[in-house]
């Protein structure tokens, strides 16, 4: 149903995943309205570009340990994804991204100002509508949304001194990605009145799956062709920023490495040396080194599920985590 191809063993769970996917669908269409007619063209942009809506699947699978149909449910899946779609136009300012969902990205297409404005649009319009799930929700929300901020400022100013550089960028990864991702199965549990352990648990599988799914997204950024992911390939190394295989690549000593990790110590804005550090790095062994911790990460997410009631939405969520770990390119 969805571009992360999950396959449903059980077709009334499917039907359910696929109203409530559709319900959020069209109200996320609702939520971009403006009567400034930019601020509604620039909004409308990359939602109508497309994506995965990977966080709103998760909301409506965590709901499932509960009653699925309450309208809090694809509420919060509004909530959670417009957050995620705020951040996409300010990542892509920080990251002077061109290309996103295959699409122009709002700063190429209308400035920077303009992409961090419509922005700030859909957090507001992410504040309304959690206001209406009560203040346990809005405190949830605005705390993730504050690791989310701090995750991403943590990563521009890099690691302090004697700080080691994966952990700090594993600590990234936590916040800047595992925070939303697990608030989208927090919320899921949590609005379909699921017991509080189980809460907890899809909250604690929500981070985890989350750092898995990010760690999965630096190793496409370096594998991935142009095209594939709708995100131009390379961003990471082009604006210095230190992912798993670049991570795991500085780490190593082999001889061949040598020029790759000379190459690595500095941003790449010279196209020739960051094509050659790209397909260094592809042909490296600490590429393949990261895919295994990536398939490790979505193992571990996986194994938190043992002790969820076994029903076809864990199912479908262990099958998201094997998603997760194949789709590395
Ligand atoms: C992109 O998120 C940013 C990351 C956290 C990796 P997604 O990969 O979920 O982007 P869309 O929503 O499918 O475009
Ligand atoms: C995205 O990080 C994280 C957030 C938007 C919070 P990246 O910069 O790695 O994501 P992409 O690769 O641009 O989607
Ligand atoms: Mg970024
Ligand atoms: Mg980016």
């Amino acid at each position: 149903m969805s571009t992360l191809g999950v396959s449903f063993a059980d077709a009334s769970l499917e039907a359910r995943v696929t109203a409530g996917v559709d319900e959020v669908e069209r109200q996320l269409g609702t939520a971009v309205e403006s009567p400034t007619r930019l601020v509604a063209e620039a909004a409308s942009h990359l939602l109508n570009a497309g994506g995965k809506r990977f966080r709103p699947l998760l909301v409506v699978l965590a709901a499932e340990f509960g009653d699925p149909a309450r309208p809090e449910v694809a509420r919060s899946a509004v909530v959670v994804e417009l957050t995620h779609l705020a951040t996409l136009y300010h990542d892509d300012v920080m990251d002077e991204a061109a290309i996103r969902r295959g699409a122009p990205s709002a700063n190429s297409r209308w400035g920077n100002s303009v992409a961090i404005l419509v922005g700030d649009f859909l957090f507001a319009q992410a504040s309304d509508l959690v206001s209406d799930l009560g203040p346990d929700a809005v405190r949830i929300q605005a705390r993730t949304f504050s690791r989310l901020v701090q995750g991403q400022i943590r990563e521009t100013v890099g690691p302090g001194d004697g700080e080691d550089a994966l952990a700090h960028y594993l600590g990234v990864v936590a916040d800047k990605t595992g925070s939303l991702i697990a608030t989208a199965a927090r919320f899921g549990a949590m609005m379909a009145g699921a017991p509080a352990d189980v809460q907890q648990t899809l909250t604690e599988f929500g981070e985890r799956i989350g750092a898995a799914f990010q760690l999965a997204d630096d190793v496409i950024d370096v594998a991935s062709e142009t095209g594939q992911s709708g995100k131009t390939p390379g961003t990471d190394l082009r604006e210095g920023v230190p992912t798993l295989p670049t991570l795991i690549a500085l780490r190593s000593t082999d001889p061949e490495g040598e020029r790759l990790r000379a190459l690595l110590s500095k941003p790449l804005t010279d196209d020739a040396e960051h094509a050659e550090a790209l397909t260094l790095l592809r042909a490296h062994p600490a590429l393949d080194e990261a895919r295994s911790y990536v398939q490790a990460e979505a193992d571990a997410a996986s194994a938190l599920l043992a002790t969820l009631p076994d029903s076809p939405a864990r199912a479908a969520l262990q099958e998201l985590c094997d998603t997760v770990a194949t789709r590395l390119g």
